[in-house]
């Protein structure tokens, strides 16, 4: 077991989600760059979720071992916030991928209204068989988008396989909590469900790297600095709106989601 979840979420359903997420944000005139948590190094902290979500970014852009000239590849790469901050960071030529063809359109438009389009680009396709030649890329970088493929080790058979030799993959993924309560909170299983998502086992991903040909330099579980906060935040942004299918109040005070950070090398 590798994770856990009700239906295997599955590719194309995700893509048209994460199309219809983002007509809506923008006929709502809330268009946010970076679709993932927040990081807070004191979750009790004042710092903005805007400030925290770009920290979050900068979790993973710094332990890429990248510099100017290397090419980088953003595994599920929303709408392009975080792949413009490693260019910016790095100085790195960053390729992403997204199952959505909205985000893939709306992610090129910002690089070239950044004046960054020679130094990003973003391409349709499915994590569970890359677009890319063996050994393409210096560094992966995979922010909260594992938790949306069916299949975990297809999708990191594939990073070794377009990583170069040495090549680094740095990746979070919301997960399960230990210990496993015997019936999940309805709320964990209805957030799972509407976002289209599995929760990763932790006990399971590193055997799980290893069977990819991965070999792991460091797991990290980050939920203190992540999760209830992010909750929490989101609840009170989003207020007393009705009818939205999932709020984030519902999962303030469950502590069943945690959140963790890998980085693993391609011998
Ligand atoms: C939570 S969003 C994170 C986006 C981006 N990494 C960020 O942090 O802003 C998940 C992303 O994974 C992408 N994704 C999900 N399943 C995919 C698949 N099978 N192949 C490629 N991309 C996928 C989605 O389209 C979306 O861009």
């Amino acid at each position: 077991m590798t994770e856990t979840a009700s239906v295997a979420p599955e590719p194309e359903a995700v893509g048209e989600l994460y199309d219809r997420l983002l007509e809506a944000e923008l006929e709502g005139g809330a268009f946010d760059p970076n679709l993932h948590i927040g990081y807070w190094e004191d979750p009790e902290s004042d710092l903005p979720r805007a400030e925290a979500v770009v920290r979050f970014t900068d979790q993973h852009v710094d332990r890429l071992g990248v510099g100017p000239g290397a090419r980088v590849l953003d595994l599920g790469c929303g709408v392009g916030g975080p792949a413009l901050r490693a260019v910016e960071r790095t100085g790195a030529h960053l390729t992403g991928v997204s199952i959505s063809a909205g985000q893939v359109a709306h992610a090129n438009r910002l690089v070239a209204d950044a004046g960054l389009a020679g130094l990003a680009e973003f391409r349709h396709g499915n994590a569970m068989a890359l677009p890319f030649d063996d050994e393409s890329f210096d560094a992966v970088m995979a922010i909260e988008s594992l938790i949306h493929m069916p299949d975990r080790e297809q999708v990191l058979s594939e990073v070794r396989r377009v990583l170069k030799p040495g090549g680094r993959l740095v990746l979070t993924e919301l997960s399960e909590r230990a210990p496993r309560p015997a019936v999940r909170h309805p709320a964990v299983e209805e957030f799972c469900r509407v976002s289209m998502l599995t929760l990763a086992d932790p006990d399971a991903y590193v055997p799980m790297l290893h069977r990819a040909g991965l070999r792991l330099r460091l797991f990290l579980d980050i939920t203190d600095h992540t999760v209830q906060r992010n909750f929490r935040d989101l609840a009170k942004q989003i207020g007393d709106v009705d009818g939205l299918l999932f709020h984030p109040r519902d999962l303030v005070g469950v502590h069943e989601v945690g959140c963790f950070l890998a980085v693993a090398d391609r011998p």
